[in-house]
């Protein structure tokens, strides 16, 4: 990307806003059309809005994402109304047409655009929706709209349901006890995100051919879904809805088609049905390079060595010091068979996991293995004054060097080789999502 003095900006308003994926799918849609804006994330505090909309119109941004928790509030900033935000009361989309601020919904028909693409209909259909916030009330909008036979809001708090049910002025809407007979379970709670919890166990009560629908998406996989999936269930996960929120309000900003394409790319890119595993040296950046990447893709980073450090309860120098590299390596072997069972995560190895090579073998069934090949002079930057690498401990420059010669060969059935000896952890990460997007591995 050139910015330019002609480069047109955009983008999301938050608070917080800083875990946003939005701008990892916008400014990969504006490369991919090869379009002269920047779409940048913007933290404004609530008693802030105001300003911030009125500084949007002066500055002639083009258009804003607006995400918690001001979805609700900015609807008073707005000039004119999409009449499906005003239905929902929620705006997540204000589109700038010289200087007359329209609000829209796009996280409503984002959802259903993404139940489309996985083959399911809610026309005629029973549709039990598990919570009664901001988010079911887009959901039950837009299953409404679709044509829904019957909707059932379920929720901890009734009276939040009751309240949800009457509000869309809808004689198929009504609150529930029970989910019993539901063809489409949609979760919009918070349950199940970044935990391995569930709002719901009653599969028995679903029909045989129910769907089982969240619209959380960290975990790619929530808890919800894999019982689902368990029990025999079709499952539709929660990124698309991110991913089809995110190229409605694109078209509206830009009046410009995504297409097809660009929407299986964002999917290769994001939807994460494999893992992404980092392996490298020690300190070639594998945690940098693991946090942004798990930023961008709003998932989870999971490091190999706190994995170890949890699961025994030892420090990796106390490890060392009980059972020796040996049987080190035996405890991280065991510790990478577990997580190579996980699903949608990013996980940083340790340095000397690549040498056994049963413990790529492993992760390459289901992960991509990224290995960070990083220069001496790096490596002698990052790890100079670290205690906790026992390895390295009072090691002269051509000792690790020689150790660095030694490992070289074991990197090489990874899926690829990226030298970050030049490159910051963004830069590299962005190269890492570049290379999965395109990659045929799991196609
Ligand atoms: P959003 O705007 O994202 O939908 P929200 O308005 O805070 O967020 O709504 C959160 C929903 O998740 C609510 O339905 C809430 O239930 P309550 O109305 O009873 O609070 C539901 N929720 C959150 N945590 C929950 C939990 N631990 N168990 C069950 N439901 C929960």
């Amino acid at each position: 990307m050139n910015i330019t003095a002609k480069t047109l900006p955009l983008g999301v308003i938050g608070h917080p806003v800083a875990h946003s994926v939005s701008p990892e799918i916008h400014n990969f849609i504006l490369d991919c059309l090869e379009m002269n804006y920047f779409y940048g994330a913007y933290h404004v505090l609530p008693e802030n809005l105001g300003d911030a909309i009125r500084g949007a119109r002066a500055l002639g941004i083009r258009g804003l994402n607006v995400t918690i928790p001001h979805k609700e509030e900015v609807i008073k900033f707005c000039n004119e109304l999409d009449p499906y935000a005003q239905k929902i009361g929620a705006v997540n989309t204000v589109v700038n047409r010289m200087g007359v601020l329209k609000g829209y919904n796009t996280d409503a028909p984002g959802f259903i655009a993404n139940l489309d693409r996985s083959g399911v209909s809610v026309e005629g259909k029973n549709v039990v929706i598990l919570g009664a916030g901001g988010a079911a009330k887009g959901v039950a909008a837009a299953v409404l709209e679709s044509g829904a036979a019957r909707v059932r809001v379920v929720n901890r708090t009734h009276a939040k349901a009751e309240k949800l049910a009457s509000e869309l002025h809808d004689r198929r809407i009504e609150a529930a006890e029970s989910a019993a007979g539901a063809q489409i379970l949609i979760n919009t709670t918070s349950v199940g995100m970044k935990s391995d919890a569930t709002p719901f166990e009653r599969f028995d009560l679903l029909a045989p051919d129910c769907v089982v629908c969240d619209i959380v998406f960290c975990p790619r996989e929530t808890a919800l879904l894999r019982m689902a999936a368990e029990n025999g269930f079709k499952t539709v996960g929660g990124i698309g809805m991110l991913i089809y929120q995110a190229v409605i309000a694109f078209e509206l900003f830009t009046q410009k088609n995504v297409g097809e394409d660009i929407i299986d790319r964002l999917f290769r890119r994001l939807e994460m049905n494999h893992n992404i595993v980092l392996t490298g040296f020690m300190g070639c950046g594998k945690s940098a390079v693991g946090r942004e990447l798990a930023q961008m893709t709003g998932s989870e980073l999971i490091d190999c060595d706190d994995y170890i450090v949890k699961t025994t309860g030892l420090t990796i120098p106390e490890i060392f010091d009980r059972e020796g590299e040996s049987g080190f390596r035996s405890i991280e072997s065991r510790c990478i068979g577990e997580l190579s069972r996980r699903k949608g995560v990013v996980i940083s190895l340790g340095g000397g996991a690549v040498l056994r090579r049963e413990n790529i073998d492993l992760l390459r069934e289901n992960s991509y293995v990224i290995r960070l090949k990083a220069d001496v002079e790096k490596i002698l930057r990052n790890t100079s004054g670290d205690t906790s690498r026992p390895l390295l401990k009072g090691k002269s420059r051509p000792e690790i060097e020689a150790m660095l010669d030694y490992r070289e060969p074991y990197y090489a059935n990874c899926d690829y080789t990226v030298d970050v000896s030049q490159m910051y952890p963004n830069r590299t990460a962005k190269k890492i999502l570049d290379l999965v997007t395109e990659s045929k591995k799991f196609s």
